[in-house]
């Protein structure tokens, strides 16, 4: 089994499938080095924790994820917080930084026997539709490599090999560019607020999500196309404070921005997740808006999905799943997407006051009310957010 990318959804494939008994390779573009320390999302969905659980790789997150379930609105109608613990399934995020999952899953599959090589490029897959596919490569020195396998697995991302090598026509690629941009930070401070903040204002969003003790993200809604080091690390924290509303709720804890990147917020959604002997996953499958926190929460459970399956037919010659694999999970990347969708709708509006900007925004404002006033809303909420 040949598996493009060492990210959460290679990792979590690879480590069930060596578990299992099924050889398996994994090509990784970056060094080692890089694949561990690429801080990126932190947000674990419970339906993620008891998938790692099941599989015994849960063991660093449990030791130092924090528990979270509370999230703060600030809106021009006031402040409110929803326990989501208490709401809906009565679920909890697990916040654990995914370069600490990765470096767990990384280590793990390495001591039972898992083979990765790093600093290798996959080029192509070639014979995807035979049951003899195979994966060309570029290794580190630059020497062109083949490797043959029954199966290869497409965890490299949205600009991966995997996608790449599809043939014209054999998938429908569905994009929605929500024409808003992110400022995303990282900041060297400890988080201002015990809850994930939400800030709605008319100068844009701005959002604060802890990730440990020292770091903590933020997010400021941006013009497109402002390049990610045009503000100062001065300008960020008052533009973030003066949204977050800091005068009436409190000062924010500064300290120095270490890593900013401009995230314009993108859907897209290949149908299907198989051509014949290769499998997409995780961000190769679907690429998902950071809004709701999903994207790896949707590579995991895809990675079992498919890990599954692959077990089911390399042990047993039973490939119902694989032949299910991509409609059953096209199924939760649709309900992921379209709750990522409300919530951009929930905290962004543009900023005019004519006639459809007037209208979007008092949506928006009622859409927050309702949240704030209605238990149902408030449960649906619940569900949707901590679920996958
Ligand atoms: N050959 C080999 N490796 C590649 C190639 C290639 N041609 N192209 C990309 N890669 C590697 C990248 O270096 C990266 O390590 O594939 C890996 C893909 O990992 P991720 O981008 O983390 O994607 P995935 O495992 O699907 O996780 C998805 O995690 O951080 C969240 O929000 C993020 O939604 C994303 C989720």
């Amino acid at each position: 089994m040949v598996v493009l990318g060492a990210g959460p959804a290679g990792l979590v494939l690879g480590n069930l499938l060596q578990d299992s008994g099924i050889d398996c390779v994994l090509l990784e573009r970056a060094e080692r080095a890089h694949v561990q320390t690429r801080a990126r999302a932190g947000f674990l969905a419970a339906h993620t924790v008891r998938i790692l659980e099941r599989h015994g790789l849960d063991e660093g997150l449990r030791r130092r994820g924090q528990a979270h379930s509370t999230c703060e609105f600030r809106t021009e109608d006031g402040r409110f917080r929803l326990d989501y613990s208490g709401l809906g399934r009565g679920e909890r995020h697990t916040v654990y930084p995914q370069q600490h999952l990765v470096t767990d899953l990384l280590t793990r599959f390495l001591a039972v026997g898992g083979r990765v090589h790093f600093a290798t490029e996959a080029v192509d897959v070639l014979d995807a539709d035979t049951d003899r596919p195979s994966v060309t490569v570029r290794e580190a020195d630059g020497r062109p490599v083949r490797l043959r396998a029954r199966y290869v697995a497409g965890c490299d991302g949205r600009h991966g090999a995997a996608r790449r090598s599809l043939p014209a026509g054999s998938a429908r690629r569905q994009h929605l560019d929500h024409g808003v941009t992110w400022l995303g930070l990282l900041a060297q401070a400890p988080p201002s607020l015990d809850a994930v903040g939400y800030a709605v204002h008319e100068r844009g969003f701005a959002g604060h999500m802890a990730r440990t003790s020292e770091i903590t993200r933020y997010y400021l809604e941006c013009e497109r196309g402002t390049p990610a080091d045009a503000w100062s690390d001065e300008r960020i924290w008052d533009e973030l404070e003066l949204r977050m509303r800091a005068t009436e709720y409190g000062p924010l804890h500064r300290g120095p921005v270490v890593e900013r990147a401009v995230v314009g917020l993108e859907s897209d959604v290949l149908e299907p997740l198989r051509h014949g002997s290769l499998f997409l996953v995780g961000d190769a499958a679907g690429l998902i808006s950071p809004s709701a926190a999903k994207g790896a929460n949707l590579a995991v459970l895809e990675a079992e999905l498919l890990a599954r399956a692959l077990i089911a037919a390399l042990h047993h010659g039973d490939t119902k799943g694989l032949d299910a694999y991509s409609a059953r999970s096209l199924a939760h990347i649709w309900r992921a997407q379209e709750f990522s969708h409300w919530m951009i709708g929930l905290l962004h509006g543009p900023s005019g006051t004519d006639g459809p900007s007037l209208f979007h925004n008092s949506l928006r404002r009622s859409r927050l009310a309702s949240l704030r006033t209605s238990r149902s809303r408030q449960d649906w909420f619940a569900e949707h957010y901590v679920g996958v």
